[in-house]
């Protein structure tokens, strides 16, 4: 359903999108062959540069394989992971009891700009393919921004022509489909100026594949000048 002031569709049918084949898919992918190289280069600043075990908050967590991997190698002391999917969850929390890991992540099903009011700050914030699943980037970047006291981990498609044509043929599918989900390239200079303008700066910046990967950290938390 469009929004009446923006024209953006309100959200998207996440339920029905990400549904329990899918999110099962996900999970076994990532028992046996482990996180993607676009998900490990997303952790891999944190990783570097973390002091200690990080509070993790894992925005549109999906079946978790971040945050799994973050616990399982004792950088994340503990995970708060929001997710609109419920099958993602349920999937996520199977891999957390067969990694030992149970209690260690706090799952809310939800639309994390309706949940955020109850979220708590991190040291890190990761959105790891997720700004592409919103229409709504400002509510979305800004409400991750401001629980990030050091870290903010995004990645989101490159804005090349081919990347654009992938999302496009991506969306045309959905539609045929009947899909109530759409996906979204956001310009990379708004994504630039919600975190900046939050006050959090860019100190890595690389691409793999489709995907852009950028850190932002916290001026004055760190490293950050
Ligand atoms: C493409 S999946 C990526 C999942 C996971 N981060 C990964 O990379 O494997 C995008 C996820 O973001 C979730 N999502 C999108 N917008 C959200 C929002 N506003 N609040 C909570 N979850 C959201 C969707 O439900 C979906 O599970």
């Amino acid at each position: 359903m469009p929004c009446s002031c923006c024209g953006q569709p309100d959200s998207g049918d996440y339920e029905g999108m990400f549904d329990a084949a899918w999110a099962g898919r996900e999970a076994d992918a990532y028992i046996r062959h482990g996180l993607e190289t676009r998900a490990k280069r997303l952790i891999d600043h944190l990783v570097k540069n973390c002091d200690g075990p990080m509070r993790v908050l894992d925005v549109g967590s999906g079946a978790g394989g971040v945050h799994h991997e973050l616990l399982r190698r004792g950088f994340a002391a503990s995970v708060v992971a929001v997710e609109a999917s419920s099958a993602y969850i349920k999937a996520a929390q199977e891999i957390g009891v067969r990694l030992g890991q149970e209690g260690q992540v706090q799952y809310i099903h939800g639309d994390f700009t309706s949940a955020a009011g109850a979220v708590g700050t991190a040291d890190a914030v990761i959105l790891d393919r997720v700004i592409c699943c919103y229409p709504h980037l400002k509510q979305l970047l800004g409400a991750s921004t401001s629980k990030a006291e050091r870290f903010l981990a995004l990645s989101y498609p490159r804005e090349n022509w081919w990347v654009r044509l992938a999302f496009g043929l991506f969306n045309l599918y959905l539609k045929i489909k009947r899909k109530d989900f759409r996906t979204f390239v956001h310009p990379h200079r708004e994504v630039h100026l919600i975190a900046e303008g939050d006050g959090l700066e860019p100190v890595h910046a690389a691409t793999e594949g489709m995907w852009q990967i950028t850190v932002f950290e916290r001026v004055g938390s760190g490293s950050a000048a």
